[in-house]
């Protein structure tokens, strides 16, 4: 579990980023950080890992302020994927994946068969193992990316908008990808969009910001839909409302239909 409690961050110029924030996120499940642009999702996941440090307040991962972890050893633990991938470049795509099992001391060619099963993972085609980052697609480097993200085993993942440089069917696909990966991995995941209808998709949990890094609400997605806590979170949540809780009642439906046949 990842606590914050009272955590504020005020950046230098004065600007404060997140204020007084208290969120406690599940283990094992999805919570989606979902607001308007500047409302403090980027800071607040980045305090996580301490690429950020909090001003007030204290951020806790199981039990331990992350103060007391010194930043290599917190990272460890903690997978991080960001919007445009962040691929080396001049690495070949298994060569990009590599590099984390390498770094964690496993010889050049473990690295590389670790690599190898991390591709077939997230659905990466092996005929692209030897392929710069410049000649796959976005939605190919986003799964590189997922890909080392996961090669540390890290038991808790961060994803700061990995899905939004893509077209939206391209995402529709990582969407689908991801929820089953998370199915089978079960990582404590931190997603940041600011997507409604992705974070009602992914989110076990949403936290909902509004600018001036403020929490505006924290809860199930189908209690949001049903219940926004304020004008803000109705207004974000847009017109469309009763139609995306339509739509989320009907896949839940779905799910539970398909569930019910496997189990016959
Ligand atoms: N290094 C910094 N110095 C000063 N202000 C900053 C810094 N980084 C972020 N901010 C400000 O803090 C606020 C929150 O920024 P943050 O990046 O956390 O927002 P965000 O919700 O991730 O936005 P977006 O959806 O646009 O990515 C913004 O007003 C931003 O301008
Ligand atoms: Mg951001």
């Amino acid at each position: 579990m990842i606590t914050f409690a009272g955590v504020t961050k005020r950046y230098a110029d004065g600007t404060v980023a997140v204020d007084r924030l208290d969120l406690e996120i599940p283990a094992g499940k999805i919570t989606v950080l979902v607001g308007p642009s500047g409302c403090g999702k980027t800071t607040t996941l980045r305090m996580i890992n301490r690429m950020v440090e909090a001003s007030e307040g204290t951020v806790t991962v199981d039990g331990r302020d992350v103060r007391d972890v010194d930043p290599p050893t917190l990272r460890r633990g903690i997978g991080y994927v960001i919007q445009q991938a962040g691929l080396f470049p001049h690495r070949t795509v298994l060569d990009n994946i590599a590099t984390v099992p390498f770094l964690l001391g496993r010889d050049k060619k473990k690295a590389r068969a670790e690599a190898r099963a991390l591709m077939d993972r997230v659905g990466l085609d092996p005929a692209f193992a030897g392929r710069y980052p410049a000649q796959l697609s976005g939605g190919q480097q986003q799964r590189v990316g997922v890909a080392r993200a996961l090669a540390a085993d890290p038991p808790i993942l961060l994803m700061d908008e990995p899905f939004s440089a893509v077209d939206p069917i391209v995402r529709a696909s990582l969407q689908d990808e991801f929820l089953r990966l998370q199915s089978e991995l079960e990582k404590t995941i931190v997603f940041v969009t600011h997507d409604i209808d992705e974070a009602v998709k992914l989110g076990h949990r949403i936290a909902v910001f509004q600018v001036g890094g403020r929490l505006a609400q924290f809860t199930a997605p189908d209690d949001l839909l049903a219940a926004p806590a304020s004008d803000f979170v109705r207004d974000f949540l847009g017109g469309e409302r009763g139609i995306r809780r339509l739509r989320f009642t009907q896949e839940l439906d779905a799910e539970r239909d398909a569930e019910q046949a496997a189990e016959r």
